[in-house]
């Protein structure tokens, strides 16, 4: 039994085997309806629940879709439902699901709450955001990369903006796969300091640029986000908009970059502000590819936690 917490925390030659195999996966189910269940259910019989305390489209639908197409069946939860949202500890739920259910995905806040799940759980808990990291995100960006460009060891990655949760998986990513990453946004937005400094120590090629100018030239990625995260105030938004106006990604970034640099966004992408519609629908954006990977690296994942 596995869990899937970070990406930092997962041998780098499982995280290989888990993208290679979700490619084999989507392959395998090339011109079949969305529906159809795989040729293989490896999850026949298996129960997976997915809590959510925050809101979500893509981590809803994927997780759900891609069990039933391994054979599985899914229950989703809202936190805020649950006795969870009500002072029971999550120790406590977590041993209880484990009598129930085969896999745990929960999206949460602090990833404290991850992390008792997984230690009280019985069963593999997979994360599904945290205000610190988004792992499962980033596995399905690098299968879309490497779908389009080939290995993204060497590569240059650029995070314009903030330097959130998805950045931090990104700085993960960059440890363990091997390319080289630019963070370019203003300094009150920094990534946190001990990813950082474990990037630093870990000898990951990771610069900071402020100049967004400067940091895209020669990027083979370039990657944006959100201004404002489901866990920051809305009393911040101004402030953070003030911030990171600079930092959107329009047609003159992208030109910056030159035409081969591929634009990325997890979404849900607020158009005209981090990123223009002429970037999100123009030629360079492979934003609904990584949408759609989610769906393929989620049942990678979910085979290697159960490993089935
Ligand atoms: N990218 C992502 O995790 O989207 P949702 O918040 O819709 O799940
Ligand atoms: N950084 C964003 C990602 C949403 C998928 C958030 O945490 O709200």
């Amino acid at each position: 039994m596995n869990h899937f917490l970070d990406i930092h925390t997962t041998d780098a030659a499982d995280l290989r085997h888990m993208i290679d195999h979700a490619q084999g996966m989507k392959q395998a189910r090339l011109g079949r309806p969305r529906g159809a269940p795989d040729d293989e259910q490896p999850l026949a019989g298996h129960m997976v629940a997915l809590i959510f305390e925050k809101p979500s489209t893509r981590t809803r639908v994927s997780f759900d879709v891609g069990v039933r197409q391994m054979g599985g069946e899914t229950m989703v939860l809202s936190g805020q439902d649950m006795q969870l949202g009500h002072g029971e500890t999550i120790g406590d739920t977590a041993r209880v699901l484990s009598r129930y259910v085969d896999l745990i995905m929960i999206r949460t806040f602090d990833e404290t709450v991850l992390q008792e799940m997984a230690e009280c759980a019985s069963v593999p808990v997979i994360n599904g955001l945290t205000d610190r990291s988004h792992p499962c995100q980033i596995m399905a960006d690098m299968m879309t990369f490497e779908e389009r460009r080939g290995p993204i060891k060497g590569k240059k990655v650029v995070w314009v903006g903030d330097g959130n949760n998805v950045f931090a998986s990104f700085l993960h990513a960059a440890e363990q796969f091997d390319f080289s990453l630019t963070f370019s946004g203003p300094q009150q937005l920094d990534p946190d300091r001990d990813y950082v400094d474990r990037a630093r120590e870990k000898g990951v090629d990771f610069t900071i640029q402020r100049d967004p100018w400067r940091a895209v030239e020669g990027a083979d990625l370039i990657v944006a986000d959100t201004w404002v995260s489901m866990h920051d105030a809305q009393s911040t938004r101004e402030r953070r908009h003030n911030l990171l106006r600079a930092y959107q990604v329009n047609d003159d970034l992208m030109a910056a970059a030159g035409d081969e640099a591929l634009f990325m966004h997890c979404l849900p992408a607020h158009r005209g502000e981090e990123v223009t519609s002429s970037v999100m629908d123009g030629p360079q954006s492979v934003v609904f590819d990584e949408a759609e990977n989610r769906l393929h690296a989620q049942k990678a994942i979910m085979r290697w936690c159960l490993g089935v």
